[in-house]
């Protein structure tokens, strides 16, 4: 059976040269970062190194200004509380949005419970917010935005660029998670204008449980942990070298490659969301149709549950995600899916496919295969479908209206 990994967003295969990379650090040059005798040097050269490939990449002008964390989550730890602790005596209030990942979101609601007060910006229906929304948001004790670049779960792009001239004009420290982004799309601090940005290893092919954090100069800012005097007191412990080496390596690599790459992911994206729009009834797009990430395509499919479709694509060898996690038992919705605005029967259907590297257009061809038959026969089958066959039948209130199937799809 042909095999579909479209799960690109939840993670990414270690790229063969990084694991080539990494491997002479696991096992010959294993010598401590910290440690002054040749294993120690060969070791600090090679982290230095990574820090050189990870600031060329997003256009830092001084290296220092990347201190490598365990991954996204602990970076954007790093960069929210340490802002927030750091700057307390200034003010208490926060800016982000109800699109950001929840390694923001409960790291702010963390901070409310510890005396901060925070502003999450409604999305409009794409999961975008403006600008202004940001500026009229600001007030005299505002120490902190925080804006996601792309989103995880339906792709959008954010106006980052805006959104860092209001922050440089008000004198607000900027933090952007482009754990999404990175590698996919443009990423240069000094043109997006923030002052924080957060980097993940595994979104793009290289290990899991590394990251980094970007801090321009000169920016107020405290570390949230303590220990010995590793990245320069902001991320004590002995660094973690082989997965440093391989993020080093996997940023550099995913530079080289983005526009070849995301000019021919564009073309996936776009045919796959054309056609599944034009094959499947009842379906609505998620996220903005075009200022979205190259690999990025997410659905809503009505009258049907996205678990069920994640498992019956599964059978067929297709790898996707559904924004809809079952946690014991009871259907959650996804909380980017809601800001958007579908009401959590809709949420409920929601599926993501995230393209990466080793996507070919057979693949495309495969999915837009299959998936049309799998949604027809869970419709038949579901509870949830009730709706779908009266539609079917004619006997809905859309069609009593004479409007067409359904307002709400219209709207998206
Ligand atoms: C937007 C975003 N931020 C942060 C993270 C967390 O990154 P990590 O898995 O490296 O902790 C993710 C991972 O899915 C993400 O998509």
């Amino acid at each position: 059976m042909r095999k579909v990994y479209f799960d690109h967003s939840a993670t990414t295969p270690v790229d063969p040269a990084v694991a080539e990379e990494m491997m002479k650090y696991l096992t010959e040059h294993f010598g401590n970062p910290s440690s002054i005798h040749a294993f120690g040097r060969e070791a600090r050269k090679a982290v230095e190194h990574a820090r050189q490939q990870v600031a060329t990449a997003i256009g830092a002008s001084h290296v220092g200004e990347i201190a490598f964390t365990s991954g996204g989550t602990e970076a954007d730890n790093m960069a929210i509380r340490g802002v927030a602790y750091a700057n307390r005596h200034k003010g208490n209030h926060i800016i982000t949005t109800a699109a950001e990942h929840h390694a923001v979101l409960s790291t702010c609601k963390q901070l409310e419970k510890e005396g901060f007060a925070v502003t999450v910006l409604p999305l409009d229906q794409y999961g975008q917010v403006t600008a202004q929304q940001v500026a009229d948001a600001i007030t005299d004790k505002t120490i902190l935005i925080s804006v996601m670049h792309a989103n995880n779960e339906i792709g959008t792009i954010m106006p980052i660029k805006e959104i860092g001239q209001v922050a440089k004009e008000r004198k607000i420290i900027f933090h952007c998670d482009a754990v999404q982004s990175v590698g996919k799309i443009p990423v240069n601090v000094d043109e997006l204008g923030v002052d924080l940005l957060t980097i993940s290893g595994h979104k793009i092919y290289g290990p899991k449980g590394i990251g980094a954090m970007y801090i321009r100069k000169g920016t107020f800012w405290q570390p949230i942990t303590y220990g010995g005097g590793q990245e320069r007191r902001r991320r004590p412990g002995t660094e973690n070298v082989a997965g440093i080496v391989g993020l080093g390596k996997a940023i550099e690599l995913a530079t080289e490659r983005m526009q070849s790459e995301a000019e021919r992911l564009t073309r996936y994206r776009d045919r796959l969301i054309s056609e599944v729009m034009a094959k499947i009834p009842h379906t609505i797009l998620t996220g903005h149709p075009t200022n979205r990430l190259p690999n990025h395509v997410s659905f809503c499919f009505r009258f049907i549950e996205g678990e069920s479709m994640l498992l019956m694509l599964d059978m067929k060898g297709i790898a996707i995600s559904s924004g809809s996690a079952c946690t014991s038992g009871s259907l959650e919705p996804s909380h980017v899916l809601t800001a958007i605005g579908l009401p959590q029967e809709v949420a409920h259907g929601s599926l993501r496919l995230t393209m990466g590297k080793d996507n070919t257009e057979e693949d495309v061809e495969y999915f837009l295969e299959v998936l049309p038959p799998i949604i027809e026969r869970l419709r038949e089958m579901s509870p949830l479908s009730e709706g779908y066959n009266a539609c079917a039948f004619g006997t809905c209130d859309a069609h009593a209206h004479d409007h067409g199937h359904d307002e709400f799809e219209d709207e998206f």
